[in-house]
């Protein structure tokens, strides 16, 4: 099989701890399976000030273009001030469109909710994110948020493809139209001509976005495809994650047209950055959908091989909830390198 070459993007605070458990948990897989990985390591965030004094080096966005998948652990961004934010930035720079953030209750994980199987689609390069902010006049300030025609309607066709090729039944869009007519509006306008012309098959609804928010917690058993604009997205992932058991178990991928990099929902966890506490179970899911994607674009059987048992292995290694190995954000003992060798073990 073939040999791939992933941009290890390690990040800040607990990214470094997260994404090289990944590294190791996937290799031990691809060992077994004939997927072999070579990982070139490169500079974004805070760590790449002081090795490039540049957030995100050119030599990072010239790896990813020139080998097309990327690893990424969490970068930090600073509040109120400082520099833009790099995932932002990267995510504009690559045209990586379409966040995929699948939740999902994990075995064993007890939450206020069972039944979970939601997959969110957050559009990923406009929208208030755009971050084109101004002073108008002293005390008055300004952000624009932007929609265009193109990112709408791309976001849209993503996922109801992935909706369509996955069996699943329904997409809901949430926006906030009533208010933003413009802007929401053209988002709204663009996903129903979407499943009207090309996916009619599919069950569609809208939701106001506050609305939404009740009726997920309410009930999220009641929606399935999640399909939104870049800040609802975002809020409504961690919201999410809160139903299956936290961050520390909602993987996530950012794809474009040619490259595509996979990270956790996460951030650097700057509470728990550095003491090994992190649970890197978000991240390693995240691997097995850079895996996936692997199979699915390049055919490599092994890939899909290793995505199966680094799976497998979690599911087992959750079902069995021995304290010793499971991290303390799902009510273990484990560290990060514990949780690791534990699902390494495990990996057959
Ligand atoms: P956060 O996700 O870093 O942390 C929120 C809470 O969840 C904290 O209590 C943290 O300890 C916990 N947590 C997060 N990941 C965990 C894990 N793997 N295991 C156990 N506990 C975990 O969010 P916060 O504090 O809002 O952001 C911190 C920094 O991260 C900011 O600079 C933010 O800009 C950045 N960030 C970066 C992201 C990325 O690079 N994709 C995504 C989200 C935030």
């Amino acid at each position: 099989m073939g040999q791939h070459t992933i941009v290890m993007i390690p990040g800040d605070g607990i990214g470094p701890e997260v994404s090289g458990a990944t590294r190791k948990v996937i290799d031990a897989a691809g060992k077994i399976t004939g997927a072999r990985f070579d990982w070139v390591e490169m500079p974004a965030g805070e760590a790449a000030i002081k090795t490039h004094g540049d957030t995100l080096p050119d030599v990072t966005i010239e790896a990813l273009n020139q080998h097309k998948i990327g690893f990424k652990g969490p970068v930090g961004t600073p509040i109120g001030k400082g520099f833009r934010s790099v995932n932002v930035t990267l995510r504009k720079k690559m045209d990586l469109y379409a966040a995929v953030r699948p939740v999902r209750n994990l075995p064993n994980i007890k939450t206020r909710y069972d039944n979970v199987d939601l997959v969110i689609f957050r559009e990923n390069t406009e929208g208030l994110y755009s971050g084109i902010e101004n002073e108008v006049t002293q005390g008055v300030v300004a952000s624009m948020k932007v929609a265009t025609q193109k990112a709408c309607d791309r976001i849209a066709r993503y996922a109801f493809r992935y909706a369509n090729r996955r069996n699943r039944k329904k997409v809901t869009v949430f926006h906030k139209a009533n208010i933003m007519k413009l802007t929401d509006g053209l988002f709204l306008r663009c996903a129903k001509k979407v499943w009207e012309e090309e996916y009619p098959n599919i069950e569609y609804e809208e939701m106001i976005i506050d609305n939404a928010c009740m009726q997920l917690v309410k009930d999220p058993t009641r929606f399935d495809v999640l399909l939104m604009e870049n800040l609802y997205g975002d809020l409504v992932s961690d919201l999410c994650a809160g139903m299956v058991g936290g961050l520390g178990v909602v993987p996530g991928a950012n794809i474009g047209d040619t490259v595509a990099v996979f990270e956790a929902v996460h951030g650097t966890a700057p509470d728990i950055a550095g003491k090994g506490l992190a649970n890197p179970l978000a991240c390693i899911m995240s691997g097995v959908m850079m895996l996936n994607y692997l199979h699915d674009t390049r055919h490599d059987e092994s890939c899909r091989d290793a995505a199966e048992k680094i799976k497998a292995a979690y599911n087992a290694l959750l079902t069995e909830a021995n304290k010793a190995t499971l991290t303390r954000d799902l009510g273990g003992t484990a560290g990060t390198v514990e949780f690791t060798n534990a699902l390494i073990e495990k990996i057959k």
